[in-house]
C-alpha cells in the first residue's frame, strides 16, 4: 500500500482497490471536499479504509462522502470544540480512527508587508492550529485503542521563499514543527519513537506529507509472546 498507513503488522489493501471497504478501518480525511483532500479520500476507500469526510463546506463534505461510500462531517478544524465534537461523534458512530490526514489549508496570496491582521489569523488557525486541535482530539483515542498514523499536510512554501505567500510558508513550518513534536510526545507516551517524514506520493510531489505513526506500547504479554 502506498501510503504505509495502518498499525503494523495490519493486513495490506491490494493496489487494485478491491478490499471490502472499511476493511482496514476508518480514516479521517480534512478538507475532503474538493482537491488533494477528496483525492486522499477517493484512494484510501479505495485501499479499503471507511471515509469520514470532513469539511467547513458540508456540501462538498458530502459530495466526496457520496461517491466513495463513507460519512461525511461537516467541521471548522480552526475551532477546537468543533473538532472534539467531531472525535467523539466519529468514535461514537463510525468506530476507532486508524488514519487521520490532516489536509485542509488555505492561503491567502499577499505580501507579509500587506497581510491583514484577519488574514493572518485565520491562515494560522486553519493550518497550524486546526492541525493541533485535529492531533490533540483524535490522538489518544488512536493511542489508547489500537494505534494508527497521522498524516499532516506541510508544502514545499514551507522552506522555498515565494514572493506573494504572505504568511502560508510560516504556517506549513509550524506543521512540521509541530509534527515532530508530536511524534517525540507520542514515542514518549505511546511506544519507540514512530515518526518519519517523506513525500509519499508523486501526485503529492509539491506537498510534503509529514507523517507520525501512533503505535500502541505492547502490553507485557505481548512483549512475552515475541520474545519466545
Ligand atoms: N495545491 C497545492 O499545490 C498544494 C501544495 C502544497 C501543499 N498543499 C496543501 O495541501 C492541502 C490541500 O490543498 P488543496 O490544494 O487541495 O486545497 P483546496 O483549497 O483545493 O481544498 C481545501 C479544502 O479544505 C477545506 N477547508 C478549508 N478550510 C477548512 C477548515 N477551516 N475546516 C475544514 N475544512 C476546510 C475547503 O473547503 C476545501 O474543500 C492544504 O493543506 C495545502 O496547504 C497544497
Amino acid at each position: 500500500m502506498p501510503f504505509g498507513f495502518g498499525r503494523p503488522g495490519h493486513k495490506r489493501a491490494a493496489r487494485s482497490g478491491r478490499e471490502e471497504v472499511g476493511a482496514l478501518g476508518v480514516a479521517v480525511v480534512t478538507g475532503a471536499g474538493r482537491g488533494i483532500g477528496r483525492s486522499v479520500a477517493r484512494r484510501l476507500a479505495a485501499d479499503g479504509y471507511r471515509i469520514v469526510a470532513v469539511d467547513v463546506d458540508g456540501h462538498a463534505a458530502s459530495a466526496t462522502a457520496a461517491e466513495i461510500g463513507g460519512e461525511a462531517r461537516t467541521c471548522d478544524v480552526a475551532v477546537r470544540d468543533a473538532v472534539q465534537q467531531l472525535a467523539d461523534d466519529v468514535a461514537a458512530a463510525v468506530g476507532d480512527v486508524e488514519v487521520l490526514v490532516n489536509n485542509a489549508g488555505i492561503w491567502r496570496f499577499t505580501s507579509l508587508a500587506g497581510t491583514l491582521e484577519e488574514d493572518a489569523a485565520r491562515v494560522l488557525d486553519v493550518n497550524l492550529l486546526g492541525t493541533l486541535w485535529c492531533c490533540q482530539a483524535f490522538a489518544p483515542t488512536m493511542s489508547e485503542h489500537h494505534g494508527g498514523s497521522i498524516v499532516n499536510l506541510s508544502s514545499g512554501a514551507a522552506t522555498a521563499r515565494t514572493p506573494g505567500y504572505g504568511l502560508y510558508p510560516s504556517s506549513k513550518a509550524g506543521v512540521e514543527a509541530l509534527t515532530g513534536q508530536l511524534a517525540l510526545e507520542l514515542g514518549h507516551h505511546f511506544g519507540p519513537r514512530p515518526v518519519s517524514g517523506r513525500p509519499l506520493r508523486r501526485q503529492l510531489c509539491v506537498t510534503l506529507v509529514v507523517v507520525v505513526q501512533v503505535v500502541r506500547r505492547p502490553s507485557a504479554e505481548q512483549a512475552d509472546e515475541r520474545e519466545r
